[in-house]
């Protein structure tokens, strides 16, 4: 946790959302399973797919596009990129590299960041770091993906859980009590088997072999993944809670990783908060993964429902596996 005299929060926000819509129904066409199924399972109705010429960090730069534009921060006064993705448009250079270069931000360092589904919350408290030690005065931060590439489209396991999207959020010091109270980052690298991807880096380089045997593609097993982040996200949330010296009472939202309605539900119960104050948007786009807190987020300011001094508690977990928890109180600009 850090609590200097420079306090760190969101001035602007930003999201990319793919034109394609896929329903349920369309995935009852292509595997054995039911809208019902994946409705009373996952509470997902559709998901969004970008379409074969985008690729994450065109998503990532319309997202960012539109948080310097609502933050009022040209590029040039970017100090540092940061994206977290599980999607990268290639093993290497860096997506953040791609992104700077389009945006024209030429001052600013860039680097990705992979934590699984908890990049997102990982790079909010990297870039608050920097902020609040005074070493840099904006970090824009981008969660972005595009899963449906590394899907297997036959594995009804894992093709009906995800989406692609991305959000933006750029990073700013901010006035008196406003902005980010607490940050708590896990990891259970012993978890890590439960959801990976087994081929196409050091350990198992790609080959005709491992092509043959799809292991190129997400291998989940859901139900460990499942009984991690529902303590994940239970005891994250109080964990970050006490951090900040606050209680569920005083939180007015709580924007949980969209991953299955069942993890949210049973998260909330836990901590205490009513699902009124929980932000949902799994059921119209799936697990964005590292999108998925932004694209909450972003809904919500934009409805106006989030105002100037309302206590946030936002917490993620995912591939790793890692989990991550983040208090902040929302600044207004
Ligand atoms: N349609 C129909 N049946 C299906 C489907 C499907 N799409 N998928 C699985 N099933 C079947 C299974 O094969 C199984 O059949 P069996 O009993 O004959 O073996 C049966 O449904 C029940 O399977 P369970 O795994 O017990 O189903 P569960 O209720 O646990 O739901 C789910 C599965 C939705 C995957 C759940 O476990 C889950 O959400 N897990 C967490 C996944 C997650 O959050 N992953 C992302 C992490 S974040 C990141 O970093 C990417």
């Amino acid at each position: 946790m850090h609590k200097g005299v420079r306090r760190a929060g969101i001035t602007g926000l930003g999201v990319a959302i793919p034109e394609r819509v896929m329903t349920n129904l369309e995935l009852q066409q292509m595997v054995d399973t039911s809208d019902e199924w994946i409705r009373t399972r996952t509470g997902i109705r559709e998901r969004r797919i970008a379409d074969s010429q985008q690729a994450t960090s065109d998503l990532a730069i319309k997202a960012a596009e539109e948080a310097l534009e609502n933050a009022r921060v040209s590029p040039q006064d970017i100090d540092l990129i940061i994206v977290a993705t599980n999607t990268p448009d290639m093993l290497f250079p860096a997506t953040a590299c791609l992104v700077q270069d389009r945006l024209g931000a030429s001052k600013a360092g860039a680097f990705d960041l992979l934590a699984g589904c908890t990049g997102f919350l990982y790079a909010l408290s990297v870039g608050e770091q920097y902020i609040a030690s005074g070493t840099f005065n904006t970090v824009l931060v981008i969660g972005a993906e595009t899963l449906s590439r590394i899907i297997n489209w036959k594995d009804r396991n894992t093709c009906v859980l995800f989406g692609d999207g991305a959000g933006a959020a750029v990073l700013q010091v901010v006035p008196g009590d406003r902005g980010i109270i607490a940050t708590r980052l896990g990891s259970d690298g012993s978890g890590g088997k439960h959801l990976k991807i087994p081929a196409g880096g050091s350990r198992l380089p790609t080959s005709e072999a491992t092509l043959s045997k799809k292991l190129h593609y997400v291998d989940m097993n859901g139900r460990e993944v499942f009984k991690f982040a529902v303590r994940a996200l239970g005891e994250g949330a109080m964990e970050v809670l006490s951090m900040a010296g606050l209680t569920p009472e005083d939180i007015h939202f709580f924007i949980p990783h969209q991953a299955n309605i069942r993890i949210i539900e049973t998260a909330a119960r836990r901590v205490g908060i009513n699902m009124d104050r929980v932000l949902v948007n799994v059921d119209r786009f799936g697990n964005t993964s590292t999108a998925s807190i932004p694209l909450a987020l972003y809904e919500a300011v934009q409805e106006d429902r989030i105002r100037d001094g309302q206590n946030i508690i936002m917490v993620g977990f995912g591939a790793g596996l890692t989990w991550a928890g983040l208090a902040m109180t929302w600044y207004q600009k």
